[in-house]
């Protein structure tokens, strides 16, 4: 999907007088006794003689969460309809993530429009635009009928505080962010038969060469030569072979180098250790860590940050076949260490873990490693907070940022007594521990086995997040959320910002 066409637009009575929009979108608080205009409302409500909140209150609106009341203005402004969207109860002001998910519910009522004007961006710009963009999208590229289109075009109030200048970088911002979620979206929602080891390198071609990135793609010679074992066995019972791509972004200056590694599994089976039939379409999301890190990396090219970084993919399907690697099998990852291997359907962190020591083999400063690792997460954080491990630091500091981008992450342990638990008859290590306790633990620890010492490394579990398998809310739709790209964003700038 392409993005609406975005503009700034001041937002008095001879502007709303003025505009071309087809809907005006306001936002509403909660209040003790009904709905609260909020700011960005003002020349609306005076359009309305200042009685929009008790209209509001009339229609039944309460100003809670998301709720969405349409008001036609019979004249009163050449726009047919005021939007009102529910920001909840104030605390401490309105937060972002508030605008964010407000906007998304204006941006997903606002299907079939062609222009709106968003009053939101008032309480907060980036997050208006992220909300807006990000809950109008939808993927019909696979439907006969698409339905109502989304919002074509909306101009944003432009906030009170701050100049044009800074209003319109950060306008610019908040889009490139929002068509890097976008972009990570459309791909985990394109099919596996269509999106596969080669066509997604493909894809990340052409992403590289349309924005001036360094690009590699091992095929699966170059990783039999080179000694990828874990990607090969992994990708082995497949008539579609693995790939390892690598997509790099070296600015002039530099001031730190962070490595990306995502999972590119294109659909995981299960492979011989076979799934259950129940649900295993979603298995089409299992290469969403991939698709965010390849954004995140064309995003810090079109952000220019002052950042070395370079997205280390892994692609394979995961499948059963006369030519899988099975359970019993010893794999010799990149690197040199064996691995047991006693369940194939443990193959993200197999995969993973040859892509983190050619990762580290350039001397990153930062390892930020996504991945859709383990059911276990689902078990243990829901759908919406992903899992955090890695080195204490680190890790602490890029759940803190999760939090605050609204994706909500949460640090999580590598207890000691796991790794015990991953030793192996044969190899250096096994697969699986062989109990169920603490999965998403033993793969952070299985992980863990193979990072560079000393280096900062984190590894976010997004098995729940990254997929919404229920009814859209705020700005995310069903399928792909393009969780974590927004935290990736957010992790890199803070990294240029502090080193
Ligand atoms: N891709 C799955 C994890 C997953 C499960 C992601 C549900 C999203 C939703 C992963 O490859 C897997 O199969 N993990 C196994 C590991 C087990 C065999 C130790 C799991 O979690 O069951
Ligand atoms: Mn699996
Ligand atoms: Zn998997």
């Amino acid at each position: 999907m392409t993005v609406p066409k975005l503009a700034l637009s001041d937002n008095t009575g001879e502007a709303l007088a003025k505009t071309r929009a087809d809907v005006v979108v306001i936002g509403t608080l909660a209040g003790e006794d009904g709905p609260l205009l909020a700011d960005g409302a003002a020349a609306v409500d005076a359009a309305f003689d200042g009685r929009l909140a008790g209209l509001l209150a009339t229609l039944g609106a309460s100003g809670k969460a998301e709720e969405v009341v349409k008001i036609p203005t019979l004249g009163k402004l050449p726009a047919g309809v005021v939007l009102a969207v529910g920001l909840g109860k104030a605390g401490d002001g309105v937060t972002p993530e508030q605008v964010r998910r407000a906007a998304g519910a204006a941006g997903r009522a606002l299907a079939g429009t062609d222009r709106a004007f968003v009053t939101l961006s008032e309480l907060d710009l980036q997050a208006a635009v992220e909300g807006t963009v990000l809950g109008a999208y939808v993927f019909t590229a696979y439907r006969s009928e698409k339905g109502d289109a989304p919002v074509a075009k909306v101009d944003f109030a432009s906030p009170a505080d701050g100049t044009s200048r800074e209003h319109k970088a950060t306008l610019k911002a908040a889009t490139s962010i929002a068509e890097a979620v976008i972009t990570t979206r459309d791909l985990i929602n394109t099919p596996p038969n269509d999106l596969y080891p080669a066509s997604f390198a493909d894809r990340a071609k052409k992403l590289a060469e349309d924005n001036g990135l360094e690009f590699e793609v091992l095929d699966e010679k170059a990783l039999k030569r080179k000694g990828f074992g874990g990607i090969l066995g992994v990708g082995g019972g497949s008539s579609r072979p693995p790939r390892l791509v690598r997509i790099g972004y070296k600015p002039a200056k530099a001031a730190k180098k962070v490595a990306l590694v995502g999972k590119g599994i294109t659909f995981d089976s299960g492979g011989i250790s076979l799934k259950p039939a129940a649900n295993m379409d979603h298995m089409t999301s299992d290469m969403s860590g991939a698709a965010g890190v390849l954004a995140s990396v064309v995003l810090a090219a079109k952000l220019k940050y002052p950042l070395e970084v370079v997205a280390h993919i892994p692609l394979a399907e995961n499948l059963p076949s006369g030519t899988s690697y099975r359970p019993g099998d010893v794999l010799t990852m990149y690197g040199g260490k064996t691995v047991e291997v006693l369940n194939t359907d443990a193959e993200g962190r197999l995969i993973l873990a040859d892509t983190m020591v050619r990762a580290a083999e350039e001397n990153p400063d930062y390892l930020i490693e996504t991945s859709t690792l383990t059911g276990a997460q689902v078990v243990s954080l829901g759908h919406r907070t992903a899992g955090v491990m890695g080195s204490d630091d680190f890790r602490d500091r890029v759940a803190g940022v999760m939090r605050a981008t609204g994706e909500n992450g949460w640090a999580m342990p590598l207890p000691e007594e796991l790794r015990a638990d991953l030793d192996s008859r044969l190899a250096d290590l096994a697969n699986i521990t062989g109990h169920r306790w603490g999965g998403m633990l033993a793969a952070g620890i299985f992980l863990r086995e193979f990072v560079a010492d000393g280096l900062d490394w984190v590894h976010i579990d997004i098995a729940g997040p990254s997929f919404n398998t229920g009814a859209p809310w705020g700005y995310t739709g069903k399928g792909g959320t393009g969780v974590p790209v927004r935290t990736i964003a957010a992790v890199l700038a803070d990294i240029a910002a502090n080193g």
